[in-house]
């Protein structure tokens, strides 16, 4: 059977970076409130000409260079995106072009903070039916557009920004993608939203959220998508020797580590300079981690996230 590796990452992140201590300007808010229910200390904002295609892009460019690959060479790119400039045509078509690509396909799939692992789950699985070769997996979110900016509740969440990887057919037993565990409960879709959508009449496009709600969901869920890939490889907790999650909250971070028993050096975290950035969050994270060396070829990294759908599910990945 065909198998796929991680072969190259990359990100981006918006120039403009918003403090705590500047949001509570606008909003009834403090850094030490923030910090301490979060653990974010500030995030990346949009501004000038940055959008979801230019940070995809760039992302996209640092991931090919990073493998040594010609975008030329890349069958295909896989956007996770809840926030794209447009309806249509796709981000992932829109960076196919932007990379020069002349042929090959691109497309975006929606499952707002859990688009990674989906993404990952189908590049995973274009490859293993031998569809595609090289395939670009990419996650971009403008969260910003969705914030309420007079809503304190949401607007101190989120940030934005963009991660890629390239995925290649290649390697043997036990490298690579060794699984993707993918999950959706659509009767707890009112948990997490966006209301309507541009030329919905009547709705506000604005992000809600039930934060306790979702924080009591996402221990439990997260934790049975964990055991899950652990047992369907024949591996425990031991194993594991990187933590890389979706980057929500710090207190769900170190829920799930504990759950793990992995110390704190092993899990790989963001969210206090990146705040929430949905399904940019974990490729951010492992760009971070591999860049800075502490991720290193051979390490078993597993990923995890959960959100609005709500969507959840985790990867095992040996890099
Ligand atoms: N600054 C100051 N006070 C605030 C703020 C703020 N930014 N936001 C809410 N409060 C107030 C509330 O109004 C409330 O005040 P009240 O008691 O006078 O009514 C009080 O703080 C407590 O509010 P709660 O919502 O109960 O606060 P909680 O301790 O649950 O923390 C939080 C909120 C951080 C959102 C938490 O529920 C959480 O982490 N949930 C997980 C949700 C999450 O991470 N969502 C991201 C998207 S989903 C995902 O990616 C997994």
């Amino acid at each position: 059977m065909k198998r796929a590796r991680i072969t190259g990452v990359g990100g981006c992140l918006p120039v403009q970076v918003v403090t705590n201590d500047e949001l509570a300007v606008r909003v009834d808010t403090s850094d030490e409130w923030i910090r301490a229910r979060t653990g974010i200390l500030q995030r990346h904002i949009v501004s000038g000409d940055e959008n979801a295609v230019s940070m995809a892009t760039d992302a996209a460019r640092k991931a090919l260079d990073h493998a040594g690959v010609s975008p030329a060479n890349v069958d295909a790119v896989v956007v996770a995106t809840s926030t794209p400039d447009q309806v249509f045509p796709s981000v992932g078509a829109r960076v196919q072009a932007g990379l020069g690509m002349t042929s090959g396909f691109g497309f975006d799939v929606s499952a707002a903070c859990s688009g990674f692992i989906y993404a990952l789950s189908t590049a995973n699985a274009l490859i293993c039916a031998g569809q595609a070769r090289r395939v670009l997996v990419i996650g971009v979110e403008v969260f910003s557009r969705l914030m309420d900016w007079n809503d304190r509740t949401t607007c101190v969440l989120f940030g934005d920004g963009a991660g890629a990887v390239l995925l290649e057919e290649g390697g043997s037993d036990g490298e690579g993608v060794l699984s993707t565990h993918l999950h959706s409960d659509g009767r707890l879709g009112d948990l997490l939203y966006v209301d309507g959508a541009a030329g919905c009449a009547g709705t506000t496009q604005h992000l809600k959220m039930q934060g306790r709600e979702i924080f009591r969901h996402a221990v439990a869920k997260l934790s049975a998508a964990v055991d899950e890939a652990l047992s369907v490889n024949g591996l425990t907790a031991e194993d594991v020797q990187w933590l890389v999650p979706h980057q929500a909250n710090i207190r769900i971070i170190d829920g799930m580590a504990k759950k793990l028993a992995l110390s704190s050096e092993r899990v790989v975290v963001t969210v206090d300079r990146h705040a929430n950035t949905s399904a940019a969050s974990i490729p951010l994270a492992l760009n971070e981690a591999v860049h800075d060396g502490r991720i290193q070829k051979g390490d078993l990294v597993l990923m995890e996230a959960l959100g609005g759908g709500l969507t959840w599910g985790s990867a095992l990945v040996r890099m």
